[in-house]
């Protein structure tokens, strides 16, 4: 009965989930040329963390779990949202470009316990080799620039 009780005293503690509007053209896919391939990577296994597109999914509502969605993808989207790519300057989107590719090339991300959950968004080695190759490329074409 207790345990019911703080279980619902729980669920009034929930942070609040956003997905703050956004402009297409400053997005990641407006401002750079992302190949299609590339870009479905990125909405798989990355978009609900660092995009204004994240998926709440109904188990996210719940406390305690939602704690735990809510600050990743705070603290995601704070690392790194490809839907505000555009307020980035050149240093930091070189910075971001190469996090990226590391992140990936660690198995770091997407981060493990959502990968446990969500065994469809792990990323294999071609993925990998595929993100990191665009990444270096998209890192040229910005210093050339
Ligand atoms: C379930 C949420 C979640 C998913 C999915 C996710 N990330 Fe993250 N990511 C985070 C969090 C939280 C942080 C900030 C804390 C940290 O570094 O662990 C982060 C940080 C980052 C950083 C910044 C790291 C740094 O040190 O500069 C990069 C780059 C990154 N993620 C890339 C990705 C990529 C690429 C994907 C998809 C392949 C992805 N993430 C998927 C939650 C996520």
């Amino acid at each position: 009965m207790i345990i019911a009780l703080i279980f619902i005293g729980l669920q009034f503690t929930t942070p609040s989930h956003t997905n703050p509007p956004f402009d297409e053209a400053q997005t990641l896919q407006g401002i750079t040329n992302v190949p299609s391939d590339i870009s479905a990577l990125f909405a798989r296994s990355c978009n609900d963390c660092h995009s204004n597109k994240t998926n709440w999914r109904w188990y996210t509502y719940v406390a305690p779990v939602s704690w735990l969605t809510v600050g990743h993808v705070n603290d995601g989207r704070a690392e790194l949202n490809f839907s505000e790519w555009g307020r980035y300057g050149a240093r930091m989107k070189e910075t971001r470009l190469r996090a990226i590719c590391e992140q990936c090339e660690k198995g770091a991300m997407p981060i493990a316990s959502y990968a446990f959950v969500h065994q469809e968004v792990k990323l294999s080695r071609d993925e990998v080799r595929a993100i990191c190759e665009w990444a270096k490329q998209e890192g040229q074409r910005l210093i050339s620039k």
